[in-house]
């Protein structure tokens, strides 16, 4: 069930979907709300929107009676509470000005380049700084308003940094978890951060921290011993007052069941018959990203463009479909980035076309899941080759929907995924030509020797489903505040 949600003048009363006291046992923190407008009965609803973490979650909120707090993803619109498919929802207002400082500045300016390798150049300015500080500060007064006595909170993402220490001081009760989805960065890097020590602290608020990859655990604590004077043993630390947290590796995945199903639907097994009939080709290529610096872009065209114009790659035969989603598009650095590669696409395209054909076919738009489902199935081989990534779902969800054991996975070593999808064709993006020979090899080898790989890839993502993320992260932050030494 959905309902309206209305702006805070135009309401008058609470309604018994709106919590107005500290209830809720569990409760969900991040940067986004998990919840899309859409057109409804009476004017517009909010349904939960699609995604890993919310299908993870939602069964958990709802068994507890749960709250999502989060930004809408519209500016200067200040909205109560309010119920999507069931679950509580809690919006935090950001203004126009907080958009630009907080989200577009700090978040995806600064600490995003910064945490990812520094592929982009982090910008430092100190107005962006106070805004961060100022939202997470709302953040954390909003979870200490619906929090029960001792609820479990989850903090999610680099944008919400400051939050669990903020928390803690509002409400020393709670327990508090921290998950970064992004890489989180080698010392020589962070140290850049002018702010270092207060993220180090913030995080450190947690009882739980979380991260995608062992060595980022490990940099993690590492910097709280020689920066902040910590003690530490193993994945623990002792914070000021003697309390105990733990930092260690929980690496995400997605609902693997869910795009096994949809996959096999007999209205996606169509529509990527469709889409081969139409490509006409013997060979696909596909890449699906987030219009992003980090995606390694750049290098993946320019290679899959060199194989085309050396004649190693036939266009009459082979076609590359590339998916770039629109994202943060007020960021100088993403208006740059689309530029750069439409004009590489354009000229590969431009050079190499006929009239009935183009080998790079570019779509820069948001698909529907069943649409990228399609093409899963109908890919001969997915490219990944981020720079640096703090997991890359889109690779596991290519497994799992290549539930006839066919297709192959070209991926970049420098993705979290690369831990545990082994068997992937593995590639530096850096090395064009190594990329190139990779490419080829996922392409030509012999359908028996892409079934062994995809096999054990499969063994993998179906192993460890993102239930199983969940349930280990809530299962160790449940046990924690036990032990009270380090020793233990
Ligand atoms: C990454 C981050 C998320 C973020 C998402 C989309 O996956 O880890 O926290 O929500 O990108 O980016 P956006 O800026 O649109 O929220």
């Amino acid at each position: 069930m959905t309902s309206n949600p209305e702006s805070k003048s135009d309401t008058a009363q609470a309604t018994p979907d709106r919590p107005t006291t500290p209830t809720a046992s569990f409760v969900v923190v991040a940067n986004r709300l998990p919840v899309e407008r859409v057109p409804g009965h009476d004017g517009e609803e909010w349904r939960m929107s699609p995604g890993g973490l919310v299908t993870a979650l939602e069964p958990v909120l709802r068994e507890k009676g749960g709250v999502w707090i989060g930004w809408h993803g519209v500016s200067g619109e200040d909205l109560e509470p309010f119920e999507a498919s069931g679950i509580q929802v809690v919006p935090v207002p950001l203004s126009r000005e907080e958009v630009t400082e907080y989200y577009e500045g700090m978040s995806n300016a600064t600490l995003w380049p910064l945490y990812h390798d520094s592929v982009a150049f982090p910008e430092y300015h100190r107005e962006w700084w106070d805004a961060y500080r100022a939202v997470n500060q709302r953040f954390a007064e909003r979870v200490a308003a619906v929090a029960g006595e001792g609820a479990i909170v989850w903090v999610q993402d680099y944008q919400l940094q400051l939050v669990p220490r903020m928390l803690r001081e509002l409400r020393p009760d709670v327990r508090i978890g921290f998950f970064l989805h992004i890489p989180f960065p080698p010392a020589e890097l962070f140290q850049q951060l002018p702010w270092r020590r207060q993220i180090l602290e913030g995080i450190a608020g947690a009882d739980l921290v979380g991260f995608q990859v062992p060595k980022d655990a490990h940099n993690f604590v590492r910097l709280l011993r020689q920066m902040l004077r910590y003690e530490t043993r193993r994945d623990r630390f002792s914070a000021p007052g003697g309390r105990i947290g733990r930092a260690r590796a929980y690496p995400i995945s997605i609902d693997v069941e869910a795009f096994a199903q949809l996959s096999d639907s007999p209205g996606v097994v169509a529509r990527a018959q469709e889409v081969r009939h139409d490509l006409g080709a013997k060979t696909i290529l596909f890449g699906v990203d987030r219009l992003d610096y980090t995606k390694g872009l750049r290098q993946r065209i320019l290679a899959v463009g060199e194989l085309f114009s050396e004649g190693r790659l036939d266009p009459e035969e082979t076609v590359f479909v590339q998916i770039a989603t629109p994202s943060r598009e007020r960021v100088e650095e993403y208006q740059r980035l689309r530029d750069d590669i439409e004009l590489l696409i354009g000229r590969i395209n431009g050079s190499m076309s006929t009239i009935a054909r183009s080998p790079i076919t570019y779509l820069h738009t948001h698909f529907p899941k069943d649409e990228i489902a399609a093409m899963y199935r109908a890919a001969d081989v997915l490219i990944v080759t981020p720079l640096r990534d703090g997991m890359n779902l889109v690779a596991k969800e290519y497994v799992a929907s290549k539930t006839d054991g066919s297709g192959a996975l070209v991926l970049s070593e420098f993705a979290g995924a690369a831990e545990e999808l082994k068997q992937a064709y593995i590639v530096n993006p850096y090395d064009i030509n190594g990329m190139k020979e990779m490419i080829l090899q996922a392409v030509r080898d012999s359908p028996a020797a892409k079934r062994r790989r995809m096999r054990a890839l499969r063994r993998q993502v179906l192993n460890n489903d993102i239930h199983v993320w969940a349930d280990a992260f809530l299962h160790d932050l449940d046990l924690i505040g036990y032990p009270t030494t380090l020793e233990s």
